[in-house]
Order: structure tokens, then C-alpha cells, then sequence
């Protein structure tokens, strides 16, 4: 399939009731924890987007078929235990395809999993992922842009796994992973904390695991003989539901985001409080009505439950149109600031030195020409475009395709004026 990219006509107030789909960080290593599994995993509400395309293809060469059933579920199950190696060609194309590892080696006592390499902001190593494994007695060589593991049986340990920029998310999952099938107790200090990892404990606890703490950042794991296949349900995606919040706002638009947990948006909500934006929670559902520009905030990404980086981008549009001056720093990813170019472009105003911006809220933003350069940064553009005087093309819109489900039919349910529309420009290579 060739290049797509969004035609966003700006100016419409956004209005109606939209639902958040499954969330895409808990789903992909749920999805990749069915490799542990002795029978059949069905999950529900999981999202359709590039990523799980992309993890299924990675789960069929390990053996593992996943197959979407009429009513939407995936379901999975290990045909074969013979290959697990996990390719370059695939693990290269999404990160998060690393935490097949964990499973493998639990599981088969070998992985031959590619190095994901630097991702589009930044290095993004996995030394927390591969300390972890190696403290469960895995013998781990690096070969050819490849790790390799072998254990023939891990045996529970104590493991620290906080690194100098906090805690891992998928780091403290491979290594839950693994701790779940191994020889005794395991405790891991420093886990992640974020919703997504309590998510995917409470799958692997209804396969039979045994496992308490998760939310907190010491987890106890006692490994059991075997895990069986389950049924299980993914929570909604926070991130998408926050980002469908704030094109709400960016429009002074009235939208209920419903099937949300509010609970895991709390430093959203404050910033929301901070912002004088107009919102409203119940149990799962979030309404915003929003007025005048916001007023500006102050924000630093960090671990949950503080303000999470996967909507520093998307926050900083709608700050961008805010009243005063707002200053967003990124301590988790230094260099995950590839929107700032392109919002300059619509007319932001943002001064950046090093990981820090500063940005002078503006009357309005201008449609422009732009390109998205990963996930969020992409649908930060986007809602910008909703607010945009003019027409504004979002080019390589394939980045948004991995993590938002039907994003420009949610937007355009609301009232948006979006199409997806071939992109026949040529790609240029990147200016020097
Ligand atoms: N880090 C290390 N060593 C490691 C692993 C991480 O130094 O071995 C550093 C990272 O470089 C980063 C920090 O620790 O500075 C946190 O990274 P983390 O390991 O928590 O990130 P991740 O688990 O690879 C997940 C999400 C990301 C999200 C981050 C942070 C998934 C599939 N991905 O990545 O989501 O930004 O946690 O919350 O769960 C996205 O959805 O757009 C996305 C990038």
C-alpha cells in the first residue's frame, strides 16, 4: 500500500460522545505473555492498529497463531515451540516486540531475539530488560545485533531495576514475564508502576500466576510449574483517551470520551485544573467543555503517576494556542521533541534548549504542510490541524496508524473535517 496522508480541514468545534479503544501499551506484551501460556488465550479489546499487525506477524514466526474472531476477540495459541528466533526484519519496525524475550526464555529456555535499535527519538536501550534476565540465571550473549538467551531453568532472585531515567515499563514486563515460570520467589524493586504493567500482571495472574504489588514499585513474584490459557479483557487506552480529551479542548469543542479509567489520568486531570480547561469524571467516562485558550502550565514528563511523555507532544499544541507561556520538559525521552519543527511551521512559538521548551501560547495556529515523525508526535499534529486556520496535510501518517484505532472516524464522528487521502508527493530525502 502506498503513502497516506490526512487532509484536515481546521476551525470545527468538536462535539459528541467517542469511545477509547483497548490500550495499545498493554495489549502488545499481553499479546507477546500468550507465548507462556500451556492452552488457548482470547483477548478482548484489543486494538486494530499496525503494532498488533506487526507483534502477530512476530508471534507466527515463534509459533504462536493469532486470529481475530467474528465478535473481535484475539485469539492465540502455540502450535509450535521450535522457533524462537525473532527476526531483524520485524523487530526493527516496533520496539516493543523486545518483550517477547522474557516469555521465550521462560518458557523454551531460548530466545534469539533482534536488537531493536534506536527508535525515531532517541537510543532507547534495553540493558534494564537484559539485567534482569541475566539476575534469573539467563546466559545472555549479544551476536550479531542479536540477543541471545538460554537458561534451563531461571531461578527467582532479587532484582533492582531502576535505571538513570526511572523505572522500565516493558523492562519490569519481560522480566515479570519471566519470573512468573521461574525456580522460587522474585522480587523486583524499582518496577514500573504505569497501569499497563498492573494490566498485564493481572492477565498473567489469570493464567495462573502468582503475583502481588503490581502498581507499586516492589513486585513479589513466586514462580508456579505452568501457566494455562485464559480469557481476558485489555483496559482502555489512556493515552488515546487523553488524546481525544485534548482535541476536545484544542477546539473549544464539548466531547464525552467514554469506556476510560480516570484513574490513570490523574496528572492529566491536574494539568487540566491548572489549565482552567472545563472537565468533568464519572467512573468511566470523561466529558470535556472547554471555553476560552487555556491558561499555560508547566509540565515535566515522568514514570506514572506523574504527567506521562506519551502526551507531552499532543499537550504542547494545545499549549501552543494557550494564554501565557508553558514550559514542557521531557525527562523521560530528551530527544523526543521531533513535533516542535513542524508546530513552528503552523505558527507555534517555541523556544527549545535541550530537553526544555518553552512555548508562547498564540491567538491561532495556521494549517500548513507537515509530517508526522512517530506516534504521537503525529497525533499532537493532528489536533493541531483541528484548530488551524486552513488547510493543513499531515504527511506519513502511517506512524498514527500504529497506535490510534480509526482515528480520523472518531474525529470525524465528532465533527471534524478530516480525510485520508493518498500521498502522492515524493518522499524527499531529509534536508541537510
Ligand atoms: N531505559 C533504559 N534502559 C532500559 C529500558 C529503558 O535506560 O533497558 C530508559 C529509556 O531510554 C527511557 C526510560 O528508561 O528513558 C523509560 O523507558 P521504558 O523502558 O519505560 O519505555 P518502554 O517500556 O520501552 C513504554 C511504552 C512507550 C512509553 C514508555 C514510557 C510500550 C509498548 N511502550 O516503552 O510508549 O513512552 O513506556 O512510558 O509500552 C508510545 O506508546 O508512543 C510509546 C513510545
Amino acid at each position: 500500500m502506498g503513502l497516506e496522508k490526512f487532509i484536515i480541514e481546521g476551525g470545527h468545534r468538536l462535539k459528541g460522545e467517542v469511545s477509547a479503544s483497548g490500550s495499545k501499551n498493554s495489549a502488545l506484551p499481553i499479546i507477546a505473555a500468550t507465548i507462556l501460556a500451556e492452552g488457548a488465550c482470547s483477548l478482548g479489546n484489543v486494538p486494530r492498529l499496525r503494532d498488533v499487525d506487526v507483534l502477530a506477524k512476530i508471534m507466527q514466526t515463534l509459533g504462536v497463531s493469532v486470529e481475530r474472531d467474528p465478535l473481535g476477540r484475539l485469539n492465540t495459541k502455540v502450535i509450535n515451540e521450535d522457533a524462537s528466533t525473532a527476526p531483524y526484519e520485524l523487530v526493527s519496525m516496533m520496539r516493543a516486540s523486545f518483550c517477547v524475550i522474557g516469555p521465550l526464555l521462560a518458557k523454551r529456555g531460548y530466545a534469539k531475539v533482534s536488537l531493536p535499535g534506536g527508535c525515531a527519538f532517541g537510543d532507547r536501550p534495553v540493558d534494564l530488560h537484559l539485567k534482569g534476565l541475566r539476575a534469573l540465571g539467563a546466559e545472555i550473549q549479544i551476536e550479531h545485533g542479536y540477543v541471545i538467551a538460554r537458561a534451563k531453568k531461571l531461578r527467582g532472585a532479587n532484582i533492582y531495576l531502576g535505571g538513570n531515567m526511572g523505572s522500565s515499563v516493558l523492562g519490569t514486563g519481560n522480566v515479570m514475564m519471566a519470573a512468573a515460570l521461574a525456580d522460587g520467589q522474585t522480587i523486583i524493586e524499582h518496577a514500573a508502576c504505569e497501569p499497563e504493567v498492573v494490566d498485564l500482571a493481572n492477565f498473567l495472574i489469570a493464567m495462573g500466576a502468582s503475583i502481588e504489588g503490581a502498581g507499586s514499585h516492589r513486585i513479589r513474584i513466586r514462580g508456579v510449574r505452568k501457566l494455562e490459557g485464559c480469557s481476558y479483557d485489555v483496559i482502555p487506552d489512556r493515552i488515546e483517551a487523553a488524546t481525544l480529551l485534548m482535541a476536545a479542548a484544542m477546539t473549544k469543542g464539548e466531547v464525552i470520551v467514554k469506556n476510560i479509567d480516570p484513574t490513570h489520568l490523574e496528572a492529566v486531570f491536574d494539568k487540566f485544573k491548572e489549565a482552567e480547561i472545563g472537565f468533568n469524571r464519572n467512573c468511566k467516562v470523561v466529558a470535556v467543555g472547554q471555553e476560552g485558550r487555556p491558561k499555560e502550565v508547566e509540565i515535566a514528563t515522568l514514570p506514572y503517576p506523574g504527567f506521562p511523555t506519551d502526551l507531552q507532544a499532543q499537550m504542547m499544541s494545545l499549549m501552543s494556542i494557550g494564554q501565557g507561556a508553558s514550559v514542557f520538559i521531557d525527562s523521560i525521552y530528551p530527544d523526543r521533541l521531533n513535533h516542535v519543527a513542524e508546530l513552528k511551521r503552523m505558527g507555534a512559538k517555541v523556544l527549545r534548549v535541550n530537553n526544555t521548551c518553552v512555548i508562547i501560547g498564540q491567538n491561532r495556529l495556521q494549517a500548513a504542510p507537515v509530517m508526522a515523525s512517530d506516534l504521537r508526535a503525529g497525533a499532537a499534529l493532528v489536533i493541531a490541524a483541528l484548530a488551524a486556520e486552513g488547510e493543513t496535510h499531515v504527511r506519513r501518517i502511517y506512524h498514527i496508524d500504529r497506535g490510534y484505532e480509526n482515528l480520523e472516524g472518531k474525529l470525524r464522528s465528532l465533527g471534524a473535517v478530516i480525510k485520508r487521502v493518498p500521498d502522492d508527493a515524493p518522499e524527499a530525502p531529509p534536508a541537510v
